[in-house]
């Protein structure tokens, strides 16, 4: 069961909103997944409790540096994928989760500022690397973007993360206010209401695109533990 941590060291790049997407559209592709949440702020643990969701997810709250491996080894037989949602600024959490992530996703708003805080990311894995020969792959995912107007600011951000050769998944999170709601009023962006959500098609799509990218990057060996969602229904 591969485990994916979302860091950023700057709060606000959409390291929650990404871990929500991902978690809950692998449960819809059929995957037995676990949340880790680590984020003080408990948002992850508070949309659990909004309303009941598919059992394939669940999710740990409260998860510490001290906590995460007892929690990845006690519930290891009971998920397909961990995601560790990590708080928004530096945390003695980040290295360990990093030691044991099977890829480790950086969420990065196009601007500066958010740019920095995934820098920090980066620095500290390569460091890893050359200090402790730990390679851990990782990749860049653009969040928050406009879905009509590409900003100089995000131009900017992607061709630093191009000369460091920083790995960019092609799928951006586009700023959609589904993915608001869904902190708001629980559930998924399957069971939020086409009538009274604007653009959820496109939201939904863009969500799918995301986690399909992710599944590539971290495929599931032993695929037959989950089951798709397509032949439960059928
Ligand atoms: N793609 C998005 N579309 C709309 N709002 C977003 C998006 N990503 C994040 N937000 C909003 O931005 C704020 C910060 O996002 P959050 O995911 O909590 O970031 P972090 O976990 O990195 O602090 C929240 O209010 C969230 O609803
Ligand atoms: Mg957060």
């Amino acid at each position: 069961m591969p485990v994916i941590t979302f860091a950023n060291t700057k709060g606000g790049a959409g390291k929650t909103t990404a871990v929500l997407l991902l978690a809950t559209e692998l449960a819809e592709q059929g995957y037995r997944v676990t949340i880790l949440d680590a984020d003080p702020q408990q948002w992850i643990a508070r949309w659990h409790g909004l309303s009941s969701v598919d059992e394939r997810l669940k999710v740990i709250p409260y998860v510490t540096a001290d906590t995460v491996n007892r929690q990845i080894s006690q519930n290891k037989s009971r998920a397909d994928y961990f995601i560790l949602d990590l708080p928004g600024s530096q945390s003695p959490l980040l290295p360990k989760a990093i030691g044991l992530s099977d890829h480790v996703l950086i969420p990065i708003q196009g601007c500066a500022m958010d740019a920095l805080g995934g820098a920090n990311v980066l620095e500290l894995l390569r460091y890893l690397e050359e200090k402790a020969n730990l390679q851990v792959p990782h990749s860049v995912v653009l969040t928050r973007v406009n879905s009509m107007v590409t900003t100089r600011a995000l131009l900017a951000v992607k061709m630093l993360l191009a000369q460091r050769n920083v790995d960019v998944l092609n799928t951006p999170i586009i700023e959609r206010s589904a993915f608001r709601d869904i902190f708001d009023i629980g559930g998924t962006l399957y069971t939020l209401d086409e009538g009274r959500v604007s653009n959820l098609d496109k939201a939904r799509q863009n969500a799918r695109c995301f986690a399909l990218e992710m599944l590539r990057r971290v495929p599931l060996h032993d695929r037959s533990k989950a089951v798709p969602r397509s032949r439960l229904i059928a």
